[in-house]
């Protein structure tokens, strides 16, 4: 009798003993956890930018060897990826939508247009966007001057992909060939306003055809 009130007691203090355990859970330890099976989880190795005395320049991270290059970077089309043939020439033709662009493409051309271009470039091109307006330093050019009428697809893809002076680049955020679609909607935009006014010449067909949306 005597003996199953201590196996009673004894039962009822471990009890208590591994609630009062399990409650200093999720409290924060000073000491690192023991850890019986290390695996690979500790191993000596060099962290990415972290300098080394093992190697002769004493950098812990290795040059890529010669002429490697990225999955996916291999931009072996010039006309394609940087818009000229292969003597350096721009080309005067749109690798992706050829001549005669679908009107899916040019919709999506439109789309592109309006979402990275008008900023600046105005609604349809004239170079009067809200941008400009709040004081950007230079005002970018009407796609329907001579000068701009005169260059080459290539050219204005390359304007688009690098940037020209003080436009910067618009590569990173416009992929390859919606760059290319872009290109062929401001051609279209050029075509249409050129027959709009064929007689006319730039200051006039600017004056006349601006702020008509
Ligand atoms: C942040 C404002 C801004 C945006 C956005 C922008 N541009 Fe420009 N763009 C400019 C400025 C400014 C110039 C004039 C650069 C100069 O002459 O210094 C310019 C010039 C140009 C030129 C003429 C280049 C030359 O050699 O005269 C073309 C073509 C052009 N932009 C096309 C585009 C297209 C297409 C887009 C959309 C993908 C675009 N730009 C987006 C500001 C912008």
């Amino acid at each position: 009798m005597k003996n199953s009130i201590y196996i009673k007691l004894t039962i009822n203090f471990l009890s208590i003993l591994v609630l009062l355990i399990s409650c200093t859970r999720e409290q924060p330890f000073k000491k690192p956890p023991i850890h019986l099976n290390t695996n690979m989880d500790i191993q000596g190795k060099l962290k990415t930018q972290t300098s080394s005395n093992f190697f002769a320049n004493g950098a812990g991270m290795r040059m890529p060897v010669e002429h490697t290059i990225a999955r996916g970077d291999l931009k072996d089309d010039s006309q394609l990826y940087f818009g000229k043939d292969k003597d350096g020439n721009f080309i005067d033709f749109n690798p992706v939508t050829s001549a005669n662009p679908s009107p899916k493409d040019l919709a999506r051309g439109q789309e592109r247009f309006k979402i990275y271009c008008t900023p600046c470039h105005g609604q349809v091109g004239d170079g009067d966007g809200i941008v400009i307006s709040r004081g950007y330093p230079i005002k970018p050019p009407s796609f329907y001057s001579q000068k701009v009428r005169a260059f080459e697809d290539g050219y204005i893809y390359s304007v688009i992909n690098e940037g020209v002076r003080n436009m910067p680049p618009y590569a990173p955020q416009i992929p390859l060939n919606d760059r290319w679609k872009i290109v062929a909607y401001v051609r279209n935009l050029q075509k249409n306003r050129q027959n709009l006014s064929s007689n006319l010449n730039d200051e006039l067909i600017n004056q006349q055809t601006t702020k008509s949306y």
